[in-house]
């Protein structure tokens, strides 16, 4: 069992109390501070970088997209694969001429790198002017440490704990606002993909309270989001450590029933976990849009099972093809990996078949990159890095090619959209259609935040171009 506890209200308050205390000193100073939140990673992490803007409004900061301007710089960081901690290490590297030209400028790194111990002894050697460094699970500590890294002459700060996670509520949360809400209605994972570092970093799975995310999807409601996205590593695992009879379509279906001109998304779903309720609630709810985030991995048996994944490609192909039936004008989007340690040639010609046989509307390929500590990682691994990008390169071929014609098909239909944006030239917005397609189109900026029919008149392999057809939706 999982040893998970919950935060208590006074380590709450005892935060709380920081907050205010620093509010106060900032109050004094002739003009706020400046903080620069950068997020790597996945949702998951933005909704993080929010709670972390959330209490530094809280503790009298503003803030700033400018790293010279900044008094306070926080790197939220991803481990997923070695390309993102790369990235982080670069711009963090960079941030040592920033920090030389404005004295005083405190630099933080937190999130799921830096939960890892080897990554926290990189940085002790390697980049000495990180003056706090705080893991995924001290998340709710951050005024504490942010406190005692200001303090003069403290020395640098880093904690990580090496827990399996704790339950907490009620931080502050700073939205970037505009149409679309993210809502975390889980964190952790319990899966333990071979290949995959996010269990050791997340910690395990901790669905929150039902009450608590229903009260803040009404709020965002009345606040004037409309589309709501529910995250989590494997929402369909949503409600299994509560032990009361909630779970996920549950959830979807107590969302869906507000009132109120809005729509739900959602990510991730592991098929494993995809139930044939979960399509069949998604079908029954028209506040569900109809686009279905289902990563597959690879589509051949031997490497999903030392993938632990827990389904074949035939499993993985008729909770497609069920999708489908149910819902015809579903999207289904997936992720897969290329080069895991072992994987043959006509273990490849597997996925490539399952890419061409299910069709995805869109697809995220990686190449596999060892990720320190996972089984995967142990593996032999015989083929060369020259082999498996030749055949990346062949994947992403075929499924351009599919993409390409999956956009064509939309061309001449009208659809219900979303208007979720300014375009880069003016008169220009962008949208969403149920199938999560971005769309360009003309119109006046008043219309952000308004769902409207708009006509599908071309297509590229990544975006559409529609006209509004003037009735609104
Ligand atoms: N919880 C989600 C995935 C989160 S990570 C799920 O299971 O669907 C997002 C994607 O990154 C994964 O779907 C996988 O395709 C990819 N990924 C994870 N670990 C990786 C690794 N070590 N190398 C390459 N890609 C990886
Ligand atoms: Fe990683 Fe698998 Fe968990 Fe997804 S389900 S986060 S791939 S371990
Ligand atoms: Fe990266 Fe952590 Fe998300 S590893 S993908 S930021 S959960």
């Amino acid at each position: 069992m999982p040893n998970i506890r919950s935060v208590t209200e006074e380590e709450l308050a005892a935060q709380r109390a920081v907050m205010d205390r620093l509010a106060e000193a900032n109050a004094a100073l002739p003009a706020a501070p400046l903080a620069w939140v950068d997020t790597y990673g996945c949702q998951q992490n933005e909704a993080d970088s929010e709670m972390i803007r959330g209490m530094l409004r809280e503790m009298g900061y503003g803030f700033t997209e400018s790293e010279a301007e900044a008094d306070l710089i926080v790197v939220n960081t991803c481990a997923v694969r070695g390309h993102a901690e790369l990235r982080a290490l670069g711009n963090v590297g960079a941030l040592s001429h920033t920090k030389r030209a404005k004295p005083g400028q405190k630099i933080a790194l937190c999130g799921c790198m830096v939960q890892q111990e080897h990554m926290r002894e990189k940085i002790r050697q390697s980049f000495p002017y990180v003056d706090l460094v705080f893991g995924t699970h001290e998340l709710w500590r951050f005024p504490e440490l942010l406190e005692k890294t200001l303090l003069p002459h403290r020395g640098r700060i880093f904690e990580a704990r090496q827990i399996d996670g704790e339950r907490y509520e009620g931080l502050p949360v700073l939205r970037a606002g505009g149409v679309r809400a993210w809502l975390p209605i889980m964190s952790g994972c319990n899966n333990f993909c071979s290949y995959c570092i996010v269990p050791y970093v997340r910690g395990r799975e901790r669905s929150r309270s039902p009450e608590t995310i229903l009260a803040e999807a009404r709020k965002l409601i009345e606040d004037g989001y409309k589309e709501i996205y529910l995250l989590g590593q494997n929402v369909n695992s949503y409600g299994k450590d509560l032990g009361g009879g909630e779970d996920f379509p549950w959830l979807l279906r107590e969302i869906g029933s507000m009132e109120g001109e809005y729509v739900i998304r959602f990510m991730t779903s592991h098929p494993k976990d995809a139930t044939e309720r979960l399509f069949e609630t998604m079908a029954g709810c028209g506040k569900v849009e109809k686009h279905i985030h289902l990563p597959f991995q690879s589509g051949n048996d031997r490497v999903l099972k030392e993938m632990n994944r827990g389904y074949t490609g035939e499993i993985y192909r008729q909770k497609a093809a069920f999708a489908r039936k149910l819902m015809p004008d579903i999207a289904i989007t997936s992720d897969v990996i290329v080069g895991f340690p072992g994987e043959t040639e006509e273990e490849f010609a597997d996925t490539l078949r399952l890419v061409e046989e299910v069709r995805f509307d869109m697809l995220f390929t990686f190449l596999y990159s060892p990720r320190v500590g996972t089984p995967a990682a142990a593996m032999p691994d015989p083929f060369t890095k020259e082999e498996k990008q030749a055949r990346f390169d062949r994947l992403l071929a075929a499924q351009n090619a599919v993409s390409a014609e999956m956009q064509a098909a939309h061309v001449g239909k009208t659809y219900r959209v979303l208007i979720d944006g300014e375009g880069d030239k003016p008169g220009q917005l962008t949208a969403r259609s149920s199938h999560n397609r971005l769309i360009h189109l003309e119109g006046d900026k008043s219309l952000v935040g308004s769902f409207r029919n708009a006509r599908i008149t071309g297509s590229t392999t990544w975006s559409l171009s529609a006209e509004l057809t003037g009735e609104e939706a």
